[in-house]
């Protein structure tokens, strides 16, 4: 790791008490670089001495690490294949074992926008269909400002401008210009606090036992070290039903290339525990 970088998790440590060597170290630099840019200072031996002297500068900086940005439907071709292939089988599968319900855990949810829009898909099929299937959706996550917007579930015109028509009009009520996601679907939903780096819990509390039929783990390992994206990869597919889905980030495929999974769907970012777990544990 960079000299300097090394003084800056030092100096983290001691004002802040948290460890950001969990940080990819590239990530780390360009963090440094934008802290650096918004404080005026030139070299990062002048930012070390700004972040161990300044009281705000700590937190300041361990904010700019959490990046909370999020969009609906994200990556069309992943939202295609959820509603398309995986949904409509995960319904068959619980229509035929007769199972009470459909799990699934949006592990690092931001403000709402992935969770809701697998709530919609899914509120969509049961509706067209006629099928009264229950549904419980975990989403969690460590940013307290974006899970607080995530329960309200308004949103203005810009975040729903990539959303189809057909999702407006099912899902959302629009009132002065703001988007609100319909009641029945922001019921389903159960946001809580989760860090997925803790290590004494396999799943959020809150779902007891884990057993999701989906998990959505997206957009967020990019952020860590190697070892921290496999801890974190390790804990969701534990937390999986045999046979159950991992969606992750168009941008993080490489990162499961590496470790070897098939994807269910070429570009999909769509695993099947089945041969997630083969490779991992
Ligand atoms: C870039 S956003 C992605 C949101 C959404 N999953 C998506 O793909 O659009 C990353 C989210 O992961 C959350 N996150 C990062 N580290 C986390 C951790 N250790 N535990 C839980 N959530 C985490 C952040 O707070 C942020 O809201």
């Amino acid at each position: 790791m960079n000299g300097e970088l090394v003084r800056i998790v030092k100096i983290m440590r001691v004002k802040h008490g948290g460890d950001i060597s969990r940080y990819d170290e590239s990530f780390l630099l360009k963090s440094v670089e934008k802290r650096m840019a918004a404080t005026s200072r030139a070299t990062m031996a002048e930012y070390c001495t700004y972040l161990s002297e300044d009281n705000g500068e700590a937190e300041a900086f361990l904010r700019s690490l959490n990046i909370t940005y999020s969009e609906f439907f994200r990556n069309p071709l992943t939202f295609a294949v959820l509603e398309q292939r995986v949904l409509p089988r995960l319904i068959e599968k619980k229509l035929e074992s007769g199972s009470a319900e459909i799990r699934i855990w949006s592990a690092g949810c931001a403000a709402g926008q992935e969770v809701y829009s697998v709530a919609i898909l899914l509120d969509e099929l049961l509706l067209a269909r006629q099928i009264s299937l229950a549904y419980r959706i975990f989403a969690t996550d460590i940013a307290e400002t974006a899970l607080s917007s995530a329960r309200n579930g308004v949103y203005d015109a810009a975040a729903v401008q990539n959303v189809q028509l057909k999702h407006i009009r099912s899902s959302f009520s629009e009132q002065n210009g703001s988007y609100t996601i319909a009641r029945r679907i922001r019921e389903r939903i159960e946001f809580s606090f989760y860090d997925l780096l803790d290590e004494r819990s396999t799943s959020p509390p809150g779902s007891i036992y884990g057993d999701f039929d989906l998990v959505f783990c997206s957009n967020l390992l990019f952020y860590y070290t190697p070892a921290i994206r496999k801890f974190i990869l390790n804990k969701v597919c534990h937390s999986l039903s045999d046979g159950g889905y991992l969606v992750t980030g168009e941008a993080e495929r490489s990162i499961l290339e590496t470790i070897n999974l098939d994807e269910i769907s070429p570009m999909s970012g769509i695993y099947q525990k089945s041969q997630a777990c083969k490779v991992m544990i």
